[in-house]
């Protein structure tokens, strides 16, 4: 972990301006019981934040695709799926894990604070997301209440002792066992086995900062930010399987997917790659963010952000895809589907 606390006041520039970032996603597989249970930021929340004293929450127009006819916010900082909805999708869940149709999902996995979120649900996991986290107290702070790192991990700890009264001590070490995460040490020791974390993404190319620095293209010295932490963090994860026996931790390498995305945006079928289609102020729609009396693009397949942060469900399904079945350029050492099947 030292490597990446020397870097404490970089990522933390990063981090306190775009929110995002950092997602644990563990996928967890006993003989009946799937589970996906995330941590991360605004890119993975499930609707936390409605059930905190924050400005930042997902109000419509986000999630304006999600329920289809039906004008109701979904939670998510995009206009329908968020990447873990995608991976998590009942029936490629069903194939990632190669479970039986019967035990998959019929639903997506549910935010931690909600009030609904309680008995078997919490079996097949849960969303500790929550926009304005990252991995410093500090970050996201300017909106109000957000759920701190060390948070995520109380409450999953929290969830675990739940499941452990519900099934038993050595069924809840089997859901967890081949299972789960970051923040290293802490994770592990609560049976956690199978961690995927994602790279920061080519964050100097999001409309928010391309409209900060008044610049057409992506801006360099944000990027270079980026790719220092990327770089840090990919030694840091192949420290940590090697030094954590049974483990394995993956990196999705969410900078080269996304770069490829937005350097050959027409082959990919979108029309617009530098611009929020949910936008407020500024020339990419990068000063403000999704908010009730934005103007919304009518064909959101077309752009690759759906606001000043975030992409659209589209681009989000390039993401997912590339972290289910991609090569070792995208994710590393094995894909989602080789360590849903390991
Ligand atoms: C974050 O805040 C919690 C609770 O206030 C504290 O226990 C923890 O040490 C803090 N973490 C860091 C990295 O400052
Ligand atoms: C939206 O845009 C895509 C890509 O340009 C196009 O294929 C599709 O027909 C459009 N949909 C509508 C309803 O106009």
């Amino acid at each position: 972990m030292g490597t990446i606390l020397n870097m404490s006041t970089i990522i933390s520039a990063i981090l306190y301006q775009i929110l995002v970032i950092q997602l644990l996603l563990n996928m967890c597989s006993a003989k009946e019981v799937p589970a996906i249970f995330a941590f991360g930021d605004s890119l993975y929340e499930v609707g936390n934040n409605f059930y905190l004293d924050t400005l930042a929450k997902p109000t419509l127009p986000n999630g304006i695709d999600f329920t289809k006819g039906k004008r109701r916010a979904s939670g998510r900082y995009t206009n329908a799926r968020t990447i873990l909805d995608i991976i998590g999708k009942p029936r490629l869940l069903s194939i990632v894990l190669n479970i039986k149709n019967e035990l998959g999902f019929t639903n997506y996995t549910p935010p931690y604070l909600s009030p609904q979120t309680t008995g078997d649900v919490i079996l097949k996991g849960v969303n500790y997301a929550s926009s304005g986290s990252g991995i410093f107290n500090s970050t996201g702070s300017k909106f109000g209440d957000h759920i701190c790192m060390d948070e995520p991990i109380n409450n999953f700890e929290k969830s675990r002792q739940d499941i452990v009264s519900k099934i038993g001590a050595a069924a809840a070490r089997k859901l967890f066992k081949r299972c789960t995460l970051l923040y290293g040490n802490r994770v592990y020791n609560l049976d956690a086995r199978k961690i995927a974390v994602t790279s920061a993404a080519p964050l100097g190319c999001i409309p928010f900062e391309r409209d900060k620095f008044s610049i057409d293209d992506c801006v360099p010295h944000v990027n270079e930010l980026a790719k220092l932490y990327n770089v840090r963090l990919k030694i840091l994860l192949s420290e940590l399987t090697k030094h954590l026996a049974g483990s394995i931790f993956i990196y999705m390498n969410s900078y080269t997917t996304l770069e490829d995305v937005l350097q050959n945006y027409k082959s990919y079928g979108f029309m617009n790659a530098d611009s929020a289609c949910c936008r407020v102020y500024g020339k990419h729609g990068g000063k403000l963010p999704c908010i009730f009396y934005a103007r919304v693009c009518p064909n959101r397949t077309q752009y690759v952000f759906w606001d000043a942060y975030h992409p659209t469900e589209k681009a989000n399904f390039i993401l997912a895809k590339h972290a289910l079945d991609g090569s070792r350029q995208y994710i590393s050492p094995i894909n989602i589907r080789q360590l849903a099947n390991s």
